[in-house]
């Protein structure tokens, strides 16, 4: 993704955090946009921390995936939340801990969202291209969950 094509993406998100609607629909805008635009994003999501260390699916653009609830330490979503750090995995195929959504999905990136040092959430991509994700992804998605953060959380 070329960089200006990031800026116009990260000044469209902070446009959506400013409408006046319901923090679910920001997110459901969000995620629509990012997979919308991004060639190599085919399910964008948010899952938000309840309390009992279980993620639970937020607002989402894709195909509707089983996994509403997950456990901290299950799956990458549930290491990711356990371990509270982004986790990006190239081939889901070679991952034993892993939740599959779809047999499409070859690749996958889960960015923690933080609020004052807490885990509040997660940004989850999922790819159908093998090692669709690099650390210029990883950047300006952590840069989105801090400005979802700071707009929502
Ligand atoms: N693959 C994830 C589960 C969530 S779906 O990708 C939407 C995981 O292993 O945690």
């Amino acid at each position: 993704m070329e960089r200006r094509e990031k800026e116009a993406l990260i000044s469209e998100i902070k446009n959506i955090l400013e409408r006046p609607v319901s923090r679910e629909e920001k997110l459901r805008d969000i995620a629509e946009l990012l997979r919308n635009r991004v060639e190599h994003y085919d399910w964008v999501g948010f899952y938000l921390v309840e309390e009992d260390e279980t993620l639970v699916l937020g607002p989402y653009s894709g195909e509707p995936t089983e996994h509403v609830r997950i456990r901290f330490g299950k799956g990458i979503c549930g290491q990711a939340a356990a371990l509270r750090r982004p986790f990006l995995v190239e081939d889901v195929s070679k991952e034993n801990n892993y939740l599959s959504c779809s047999p499409l999905v070859k690749s996958e990136l889960v960015v923690p969202i933080f609020k004052k040092g807490e885990l509040v959430g997660e940004l989850d991509i999922d790819s159908h291209r093998l090692a669709a994700f690099d650390e210029s992804d990883l950047k300006f998605l952590q840069q989105v969950c801090k400005i979802v953060s700071d707009a929502l959380f």
